[in-house]
């Protein structure tokens, strides 16, 4: 069985605030400029923030309920929420012209909203989540404008941060006083029962309980976590994007938890304590590893691996080994590549060449896999020479310079003062 941490009492939604921040107010300016002092609003603009995260340790552990170590980081989702007088929501984005408007309380009655497969099914997802733990007013419309600096799709949990910023704003316009583990159902709910993305706790747990220069380590089996600290002075975490985006993602996501499930259904029997996949024993697997589907087999060999290797992992951080910790992030991304099956060419260029460099001390892709960004941790100091290395090496092999930037701890979740 795994070790349980504290289960922390409930943290309310609209207790943090946050220091106004330049790109924070420019992007309140924005919304102003597009929208205009509209005569339809029936109150000031508000703003939120909610950071993305990159994982460190405990890849495709949090549907499997094992331990994951997640650290939320200063990039982000910057939300505008202006209320209405005319019962109409709108959704907009900076980042592109789309936007949709429709009526509350014709939404707040649908029997079962259809997703639109567009990038607002997040928001109206959450909303939905929302309505079905508490009452909504179906006359209070509102317009929500969305923006931040956290690049979509590489795996740094945009999706999550969408759904947070949303729920957070949306208590506040509705005077619901929710608790973060309310938001974090309504952002499952919207990821998962209305987007249709089977992913698991960590995103939205990541986001929502983020603390400046502390992972979290969460258990996914029962949702009990503990802030971990990484000593912001001596290190610090960067992010090399490949820019690949695959389109794939969400089907081989998909896979992976249906390839995962059928690992647990078929060794549960022999694994009477286990709760989970990630709670039946390695010499249970082994024992059994032949009667699997190869690739089932695969699957299942990571998720036990990278659990004993996570926990090992928080052990080491706890008494400051950060090295040790590096060395679990290299060892969880071979498990990735070579079990799991969702790493690409250019990740492991990546990784490879983070293992050669004398600053860096550990380094994995970081998210689902199948394109996106790898995270490593490196001596505080030494980022600028490691990122033209890095790029050099990197357009050696495939002809393009990838993105690199370093992150500080987050401001966390929460209301911006404007
Ligand atoms: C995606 C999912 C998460 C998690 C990671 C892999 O980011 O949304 O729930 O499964 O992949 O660790």
């Amino acid at each position: 069985m795994l070790p349980s941490m504290e289960v922390q009492s409930p943290r309310r939604l609209n207790a943090a605030t946050i220091p106004s921040e330049p790109r924070f107010a420019s992007h309140l300016a924005e919304f102003i400029a597009r929208f205009g002092d509209s005569s339809s609003a029936a109150g000031t603009p508000r703003l939120f923030f909610a950071p993305g995260r990159v994982n460190l340790m405990g890849a495709h552990l949090d549907y499997n309920g094992g331990p994951v170590m997640p650290m939320a980081i200063d990039r982000g989702t910057f939300l505008v929420l202006r209320p209405r007088r005319d019962g109409l929501v709108t959704i907009a984005t900076s980042m592109d012209d789309e936007q949709t408007t429709f009526n509350l309380s014709v939404l707040l009655a649908t029997k079962a909203p259809k997703a639109e497969e567009r990038w607002w099914d997040y928001s109206v997802g959450v909303l939905l989540g929302l309505a079905r733990c508490a009452e909504l007013d179906p006359g209070r419309g509102f317009d929500l404008y969305y923006g931040g600096d956290l690049p979509v799709g590489a795996g740094l949990s945009s999706s999550a941060s969408v759904s947070l910023v949303t729920a957070v704003a949306l208590n506040a316009h509705f005077g619901l006083d929710m608790s973060v583990d309310q938001a974090i159902d309504a952002a499952l709910f919207a990821e998962r029962e209305f987007v249709g993305v089977m992913c698991g706790i960590m995103d939205p747990f990541a986001v929502g309980f983020a603390s400046p220069g502390h992972l979290l380590l969460l258990n996914c089996k029962d949702r009990s976590w503990q802030h971990v600290g990484l000593d912001g002075e001596k290190y610090m975490v960067g992010i090399i994007d490949t820019l690949v985006r695959r389109k794939l993602a969400k089907g081989e996501f998909n896979l992976r938890v249906e390839q995962c499930a059928a690992a647990y259904k078929a060794l549960a029997p022999f694994a009477p304590d286990a709760e989970n996949l990630s709670e039946v024993p390695l010499a249970v697997f082994e024992a059994h590893e032949r009667d699997l589907e190869p690739a089932v087999a695969k699957r299942a060999r990571h998720v036990l691996e990278e659990t004993s290797r996570t926990f090992e992992a928080r052990d080491a951080l706890l008494l400051g080994d950060v090295a040790a910790f590096g060395c679990a992030m290299f060892d969880a991304h071979d498990s990735l590549r070579d079990h799991f099956e969702v790493s690409i060419d250019e990740l492991n260029t990546i990784v490879e060449f983070a293992k050669s460099h004398d600053a860096v001390l550990g380094g994995r892709l970081t998210g689902a896999g199948f394109g996106g960004c790898v995270a490593v941790i490196l001596k505080a100091g030494q980022q600028d020479a490691f990122a033209a290395a890095m790029c050099t090496a990197y357009e050696q092999a495939h002809g393009q310079t990838p993105k690199i930037a370093f992150y500080k701890g987050s401001p966390g979740l929460g209301e911006v003062v404007i």
